[in-house]
């Protein structure tokens, strides 16, 4: 019982509003209804920019830095919701100003866009075929400012290797829809001079990882 109600303090609706209600409504509606990826996700956006364009149903604790972070640099990564199976996920990402993300992966289709403040991003195309896993040459591909209300969409592997840096004088915050449990799976981090690849969890700074999780 109490195992039970402890697993479920960290999956769901962590916070439970009409907006993100509405928002995984739609994406299981349209993941459902759509097979085909690039097409589901570009159907997705209205619904994602409405969220976005929403103004007061991300609670103030989830819009904060977390100098605890198992990212870095102060960086904030709460779970809004998590799908049980770990198939999906909306997590907010906090960076404080002049900080950065490493640069990175995601493994799963989905969207991100910027709810306050500005980002930097710039994103890597892989040159190698990927099959040395402690390996990448990377190039970028193109650096882009994001401001509050636009959005990017991640089709793996195009588009998959990025990192952020907030460029506004205040935290960004950053919301993001993915289809895994992107914080709990073992991603990559990646340095783009040396070429290492480093396997990673960055875990979610309100609620905890499955001991086991790898997906
Ligand atoms: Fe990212």
């Amino acid at each position: 019982m109490c195992d039970l109600g402890h697993k479920h303090e960290h999956y769901g609706f962590l916070v439970d509003v009409p907006e993100i209600r509405q928002l995984i409504d739609d994406t299981r509606r349209l993941t459902r209804d759509i097979a085909e990826t690039s097409a589901r996700v570009e159907a997705l956006r209205p619904a994602f920019a409405t969220l976005l364009a929403a103004d007061t149903w991300l609670p103030e604790k989830y819009g904060e830095p977390d100098l605890k972070s198992g990212m870095g640099g102060g960086i904030g990564q709460y779970a809004l919701y998590r799908a049980e199976d770990g198939s999906l996920c909306l997590f907010s990402l906090v960076i404080p100003p002049g900080s950065q993300t490493p640069i990175h992966d995601h493994l799963a289709w989905g969207l991100i866009g910027v709810y306050r403040g500005i980002q930097d991003e710039t994103v890597y195309r892989r040159l190698d075929d990927g099959h040395d896993e402690s390996k990448a040459q990377l190039e970028v591909a193109r650096r882009q400012t994001v401001k509050r209300g636009e959005f990017y969409t991640l089709l793996p592997p195009l588009d998959d290797i990025h990192y952020v840096k907030t460029v506004s004088d205040t935290p960004s915050i950053s919301i993001h829809l993915l289809a895994n449990d992107t914080a709990c799976v073992t991603r990559h981090r990646f340095d783009a001079a040396t070429g290492v690849v480093t396997p990673f969890r960055s875990g979610y700074s309100n609620a905890k990882c499955p001991q086991s999780a790898a997906r």
